[in-house]
């Protein structure tokens, strides 16, 4: 090989200080067996993209990126959508392909499995992920139950409701009681909420039947997931957290808007923390353009803002495609580390997508860069990422190192005995039903029932909201209080789920508050 590309490659990624070993320089056909090309540790944070056509090795570029972040100390979360990735909790096999490889890349490779937990959504493969209604928030929930601006912003009405009358939505039968209070014995109340009417709020109504068709009661309510887990560091190794995503597969926007709501609460959450030696955690979107098809401009704002600010507090997230242009360019352009395997140009819009990914690298003096994308063989990538001074090196064609865990999914069997021994599948195992927004409406109908008949006149109006309101709001406030308390003195699940989303409710008005000024948008709380 032309000792002028090492020489150039050796220059271009740091020797030494912490960082992840990505693979050798390829040139010309040829691949030097020194494992040159590497992603700075402190740079981690600066987000990421694994791009290529399909079955050209972007899964295995996670795999082997996420094993290493853990080795290093850094928690992991990855969403498995096709199940190819659950080997990452086991040892993988020396066959002659990983051993060929790990000659042909000069990468001292060791066989080691990741301390692993599952979740899923269903609850069927890992622990049961779930978010109350309200930590959703009304952008969210519009774009799982794809509805359009209008009805989002009724939604968004309905939740403001909810929290003037201090009624908490923590599952969906809360926000179908409310719902249905409002198109039924509230209506009057609708009044002080131009643009809500008893026939938009019902169609909301309908929404939410499909809604739970889809089976969403299992993961919308309490205990809500604990974001902290995913931040889990086991004798020196992060956690990877896999979220198994094969059951809901055809539900993309469903697990999509789950994990921008992850990444949205984890941004609320964390502390600030500037320049880091290491990620608090790394988030791989696998599939990632499953988050933006379809997305609406507000919710590509979002996400747009999240992944901006998510970055000084030391989350770093990787999206993984098929192809750049999948990604926004407000979005892309904040992506420092980029591993793009080859991408296919078959027909003329493939070959502008390509030209205009080819001029998103730094020059080379080494590669014609369009020629390099589509010649790149399986597990090779052309490479840059960012120097811990922050600017881009030079690109280069280079051979992945294989991954030390299983290449592949973890057997039936063995997925079952991983998930029987996890505390945290059992923890989320069972939902709770707290007191909320459903009790609530249904004792205020009651109260309301019994007024008219006291008073004999059966067309009575309803109780006015300021009158309900704070006999509500007591309520609330007593089931927190008593919730804190006994979540305090007991440390069973079910009284620590409850203290959890008692301390969260004030940080839950907060991140919908954020989501709002995240959006521009008219918000009454702001940070
Ligand atoms: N770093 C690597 N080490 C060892 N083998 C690899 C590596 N990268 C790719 N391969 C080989 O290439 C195959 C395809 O890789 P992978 O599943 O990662 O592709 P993909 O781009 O994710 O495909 P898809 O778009 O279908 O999801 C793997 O099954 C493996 O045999
Ligand atoms: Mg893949």
């Amino acid at each position: 090989m032309d000792p002028k590309v090492l020489e150039a490659a050796r220059a271009a990624f740091p020797a030494s200080g912490p960082a992840l070993v990505l693979g050798a320089v390829v040139h010309e056909g040829e691949c030097d067996p020194e494992p040159i090309v590497r992603l700075p540790l402190a740079m981690a944070n600066r987000h990421g993209l694994i791009a290529g056509a399909t079955g050209t090795g972007k899964t295995k570029t996670l795999q082997v990126l996420a094993e290493q972040f853990s080795a290093a100390g850094v928690p992991v979360f990855l969403a498995d959508l096709k199940g190819d990735l659950s080997g990452i909790a086991v040892a993988g096999k020396a066959d002659d392909r990983v051993t060929q490889r790990a000659k042909d890349t000069g990468f001292a490779w060791k066989s080691a499995g990741c301390p692993t937990e599952f979740l899923s959504l269903t609850g069927s493969g890992g622990a049961q992920l779930r978010a109350t209604v309200s930590s959703f928030g009304p952008l969210l929930l519009a774009r799982v139950m794809g509805l359009n601006d209008t009805q989002s912003s009724v939604l968004s009405l309905v939740f403001k409701y909810s929290d003037d009358k201090h009624l908490p939505l923590l599952d969906l039968a809360d926000l179908r009681a409310v719902l249905q209070y409002l198109s039924g014995d509230g209506a009057d109340e609708l009044k002080d909420y131009g643009g809500m009417s008893k026939a938009t709020v019902g169609v909301l109504l309908r929404e939410m039947v499909e809604l739970s068709q889809q089976g969403a009661d299992a993961f919308f309510g309490e205990p809500e997931f604990d974001l902290n887990d995913l931040l889990r560091v086991d004798a020196g190794r992060g956690i990877v957290s896999v979220l198994e995503l094969s059951d809901v597969q055809e539900k993309p926007a469903l697990f999509s808007t789950f994990m921008m709501w992850m990444l949205a609460r984890l941004y609320h959450d964390l502390p600030e923390v500037g320049d880091v030696d290491k990620p608090k955690l790394v988030f791989f979107f696998d599939e990632a353009h499953l988050l933006f098809d379809d997305a609406s401009k507000a919710f590509l704002d979002q996400i747009e803002q999240v992944v901006r600010l998510i970055r000084s507090k030391g989350v770093g997230v990787y999206f993984v495609t098929q192809n750049p242009k999948d990604v926004p360019s407000t979005v892309l352009g904040q992506l420092g580390h980029r591993v793009q395997h080859a991408l296919r140009a078959f027909t003329p819009d493939d070959d502008k997508a390509l030209q205009a990914a080819a001029r998103t690298y730094p020059k080379t003096p080494f590669y014609e860069v369009e020629k390099t994308l589509t010649s790149l063989g399986i597990g090779e990538a052309f490479v840059t990422v960012l120097t811990p001074q922050g600017t881009p090196t030079m690109p280069f064609a280079t051979r992945m190192v294989p991954p030390g865990s299983r290449m592949g999914p973890l057997a039936a069997d063995e997925m079952r005995q991983h998930l029987m021994v996890s505390d945290q599948v059992q923890h989320y195992a069972a939902a709770v039903d707290r007191e909320s927004a459903r009790e609530m409406l249904s004792a205020r109908v009651a109260v309301s029932a019994q007024a008219s008949r006291d008073a004999a006149t059966p067309a009575a109006p309803p109780p006015a909201g300021g009158v309900a309101a704070p006999h509500a709001g007591g309520t609330e406030a007593a089931i927190a209080g008593a919730a804190a308390v006994v979540g305090a003195a007991l440390s069973s699940p079910i009284a620590r789920a409850m203290a959890t989303s008692v301390a969260r409710s004030v940080g839950t008005q907060l991140a919908r508050g954020l989501m709002g000024a995240l959006l521009g948008g008219a918000t009454r709380r702001r940070r």
